[in-house]
């Protein structure tokens, strides 16, 4: 038994919902959670700039002896991929059980992502769900305005603001006959309701602040 706590990072409040999902499933664990909100966001910063602050947060949660660490960011785990398994404390992103709750939920084989411009220009989820299912299309939008938002608090699904850009990213994917969308990057989930309103609640929504806790 390792009593040791799990540590968890983002850039900022997103990946609350990954650390939400554990404190279910695991209530017995001790978590010690990083938001970087003193640099957020990272999504439109390069790859270099984005390894090296997860590389301090992951310094940082190593200080705190945690026994695993999550990286709960959707940016961070697209941009570094294999490189966290060097790490000497194990670490998993969310990538992996995002992509494969997409797999499994689509029936169409048509299937959308939503997530910050490095999480879109890397092409993880893009080249994970070819891996899985060879013959699903994919498109990818990002969502640059999504995360200041939701960091600013505004995230409810009446916020109007919020619906009027939702609407204008969304339309990316008319026409596109997707069934699934993966919400890619962990703040979106907070916007859960306002993105499944605005899509007519047709559509599969993939959490993967949820998924990267499972
Ligand atoms: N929660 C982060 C993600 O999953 C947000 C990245 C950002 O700060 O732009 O991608």
């Amino acid at each position: 038994m390792d009593n040791r706590p799990i540590g968890v990072f983002d850039s900022g409040l997103g990946g609350l919902t990954a650390v939400r999902e554990l404190r279910r499933i695991l209530p017995g664990e001790d978590i010690v959670f990083f938001g970087d909100t003193g640099r957020v966001p990272y999504g439109s910063r390069s790859p270099h700039i984005i390894k090296e602050y997860a590389t301090q947060c992951m310094d940082f949660l190593e200080k705190q002896d945690v026994k695993m660490i999550l990286v709960a960011c959707g940016t961070v785990s697209s941009v570094l991929g294999e490189e966290m398994k060097k790490r000497t404390v194990p670490c998993m992103g969310v990538l992996e059980s995002t992509v494969k709750a997409a797999v499994s939920a689509t029936k169409n084989k048509n299937i959308g992502l939503i997530a910050t411009a490095a999480t879109v220009a890397s092409g993880s989820y893009e080249k994970l769900t070819a891996k899985l299912l060879p013959e699903a299309k994919f498109t990818g939008k990002a969502c640059p305005l999504f995360v200041p938002l939701v960091e600013n608090g505004y995230f409810a699904a009446n916020c109007e603001v919020t619906r009027l850009v939702a609407k204008d990213y969304l339309s990316a994917f008319e026409g596109k006959d997707i069934d699934t969308l993966i919400l890619g990057c962990t703040h979106y989930p907070l916007l859960y309701n306002l993105i499944d309103s605005v899509t007519e609640h047709k559509l599969n929504l993939i959490d993967s602040g949820k998924e990267a806790a499972l």
